[in-house]
């Protein structure tokens, strides 16, 4: 029999040494000297007997029991049942052992849901550390007071839903003020507040969000709004304002942080949205926390999108974003608060019917 140290593992280096994840299984490994220098050597086919692997100081029924161990986690492979070649389309040999270790090790989280436990538990992780600030606020930045006569979003459901679309081209005119504050209210801020034990008062927004941790900021770029000028702003969700942190923010800025998508440059303004890890962090300590801030985005964009639409407006958003570049310009570390999402909204030219007007109807299509 042959073996070889199987492809896309992760190894990485904690406080007990060198570990190892091989997916499907979350399981870490923790790999000794010895058997980290014999994986080094397994690189190639070699026969499981082969006496060179000895010289790593294994008899040979060490290196036999070892050996064993290994293939029953899916590290090494053996030449009668090598490792399936993925296919072309398979998510991981698309998006590599990062993005399946990270699916492996945020699966099958152990829920603790109500009861004596869960009581305990929360006591515990509340206790550990102060509870992170819920908002934030720049208090020093000068601040743009938002209308607070909100636009009543009187359009049907089923129309904002019908209506929805992305939008790419935008009519070179204002936002108006009023239409623009509304879409931030909606979007970002609290709606209401409710009483979550030892979690302290807790946010609620129009968007759900895991555990209402409500962990995602607003940073706006106006650049046709009403009454506001060009700039890069944060959006304080308690004050309802916007807190200008660069005025010299530039639309050729902007169009470089989005790759040069160019509906970013030609709309009424985009939003960056970011994530507060620690308000996530202090509640959530498992892998599979970090969806939440991914699940949540989703949550508000589509609030964004809808709040748009009944608005007479329409909403573009992306992922292209050059994410370092961009927590550089929001002053954010890329760690305790990292940049997600991108959003934008303004007043979209469309056809008669509503749609974008580059929308196709489609034609006859080829059946199979
Ligand atoms: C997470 C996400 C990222 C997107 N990124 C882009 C993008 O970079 N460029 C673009 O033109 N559209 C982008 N879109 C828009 C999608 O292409 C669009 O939602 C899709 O074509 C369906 O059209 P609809 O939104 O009108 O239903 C994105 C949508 C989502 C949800």
């Amino acid at each position: 029999m042959k073996i070889r140290r199987a492809r896309d593992m992760v190894c990485f280096w904690t406080e007990e040494g060198l570990q190892v994840i091989r997916p499907p299984s979350s399981v870490r490994l923790q790999l000794s000297a010895r058997v980290t220098t014999l994986l080094t050597d397994l690189a190639s086919w070699t026969a499981a007997d082969d006496p060179a692997l000895r010289r790593h100081d294994f008899t040979g029924p060490e290196l036999a029991q070892t050996i064993a161990s290994l293939r029953e986690a899916g590290i090494v492979e053996t030449d009668d049942q090598p490792e399936a070649r993925r296919d072309y389309l398979s998510p991981w040999a698309a998006w590599g052992p990062f993005a399946e270790t990270y699916h492996a090790a945020s699966r099958d989280a152990s829920y603790v849901i109500g009861g004596p436990a869960s009581a305990e538990l929360d006591r515990e992780l509340t206790s550990a550390a102060p509870m992170p600030a819920p908002f934030k606020t720049y208090p020093d930045a000068p601040a743009l007071f938002l209308p607070r006569v909100f636009e009543t979003l009187s359009m049907p459901v089923h129309d904002a839903l019908a209506k929805r679309r992305t939008h790419r081209d935008f009519v070179d005119e204002e936002t108006p003020l009023d239409a623009f504050a509304t879409m931030l209210h909606y979007t970002f801020a609290p709606l209401r507040f409710i009483a979550g034990g030892d979690f302290g008062v807790l946010p609620l927004k129009a968007s759900a969000s895991g555990g209402a941790r409500h962990e995602a900021e607003c940073y706006v770029v106006p650049l046709r709004v009403e009454g506001v000028p060009l700039g890069l702003y944060h959006y304080d969700t308690m004050r309802h304002a916007l807190e200008l942190l660069d005025p010299d923010f530039t639309a050729d800025g902007l169009s470089r942080l989005v790759c040069d998508h160019e509906p970013l440059t030609h709309c009424g303004f985009v939003c960056f949205t970011t994530a507060v890890t620690s308000r996530l962090t202090w509640k959530y300590r498992h892998p599979r926390a970090y969806r939440l801030c991914l699940l949540d985005a989703g949550h508000y964009a589509q609030t964004f999108a809808v709040a748009a639409t009944a608005l007479g407006l329409g909403a573009f958003q992306t992922i292209a974003f050059r994410d370092s570049e961009t927590e550089r310009a929001l002053g954010v570390s890329g760690t305790d608060e990292l940049a997600v999402y991108v959003l934008a909204a303004g007043h979209p030219v469309t056809a008669p019917s509503g749609l974008p007007a580059r929308y196709r109807h489609p034609g006859y299509q080829q059946s199979r």
